[in-house]
């Protein structure tokens, strides 16, 4: 897989270590113990750093497209307001409730909303998700609570678009709010490219979107995946409607916690990561 990334990652300085690398997806019967429906991959292991090669096609470090991936550091303020709520205290779904409930909570939305709005396209409405909280030391943890299955790599769908508006679907960003680094799961390539290489006809409206991955993982097992690290009070932005993934909180011992807000969040060309950090 010799070919430029068409999607790249932009870091931060100094954060060029939190990225790895799969050999593949495998498909699996079962996902932290729990039996899975047919048909579903996870990342092979071992993770491995990355060569120069792979470091030199995936990071980007000139112009941000809306569709790569970012991994950026909350400002300090913003931090403060987050660690006084004292979410990493957390150990159930009634303390995060609690929270959530709280007006102090609403004002944390505000002042985190209004953060975002500096990167976000169009004034796009920006929609906010409640709070995950999750279980520890799951190796693929989006889970499917109505039919009570991980479902490991996969497309989000929040947005419903069709496949040929997804590049321009609202993209996430997804704070971690825990006591310790979880990680994204995913592809460099979206899925109108995996679609094009396994000859799927995209045209069909009937077809389900989620088994083009599925035919694609099986066709080819070895595409390699990448697993970006974020550390608490980072957040990393992803076209998820785009691009296939999953997250995982492997080898934590706390509750996995995040935050998820859906915008049209981008970064201009001139803006150094740097900046981001000490925006207040
Ligand atoms: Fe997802």
């Amino acid at each position: 897989m010799k070919t430029n990334s068409e999607i790249k990652v932009r870091l931060f300085t100094g954060s060029i270590d939190r990225l790895r690398i799969s050999n593949g997806a495998i498909k699996v019967l079962e996902i932290n113990g729990i039996p899975c429906h047919e048909e579903t991959f996870v990342p092979k292991e071992p993770w491995e750093r990355l060569n120069k090669f792979d470091c030199q096609r995936l990071i980007s470090l000139k112009k941000h497209n809306y569709n790569d991936i970012s991994l950026i550091k909350l400002p300090r303020n913003l931090i403060k307001v987050f660690e006084d709520l004292k979410l990493k205290n957390c150990i159930n779904n009634n303390d995060i409730h609690y929270i959530q409930d709280s007006s102090k909570w609403q004002e944390t939305i505000k002042k985190t909303v209004k953060f975002l709005s500096r990167f976000n396209l169009n004034n796009t409405e920006i929609i906010t998700h409640k709070l995950y909280f999750g279980q520890p030391n799951l190796k693929n943890n989006t889970f499917n609570s109505h039919e009570g299955v991980f479902i490991g790599m996969h497309l989000d769908s929040w947005e419903g678009e069709h496949i040929f508006s997804r590049n321009r679907s609202r993209n996430r960003i997804c704070i971690n709010l825990g006591n310790e680094p979880r990680f994204l799961l995913f592809y460099n390539i979206s899925i109108v490219s995996m679609a094009k290489m396994i000859d799927f006809q995209i045209n069909d409206e009937k077809n389900d979107i989620n088994s083009i991955y599925k035919k694609f993982a099986s066709k080819f097992p070895d595409f390699p995946i990448y697993r970006l690290e974020i550390s608490p009070y980072e957040a990393y932005i992803a076209s998820t409607e785009f691009i296939i993934h999953d997250g995982s909180n492997w080898s934590s011992t706390f509750p996995d916690i995040n935050l998820t807000f859906r915008g049209q969040f981008y970064f201009k060309k001139c803006m150094s990561i740097l900046n981001l950090v000490i925006i207040k």
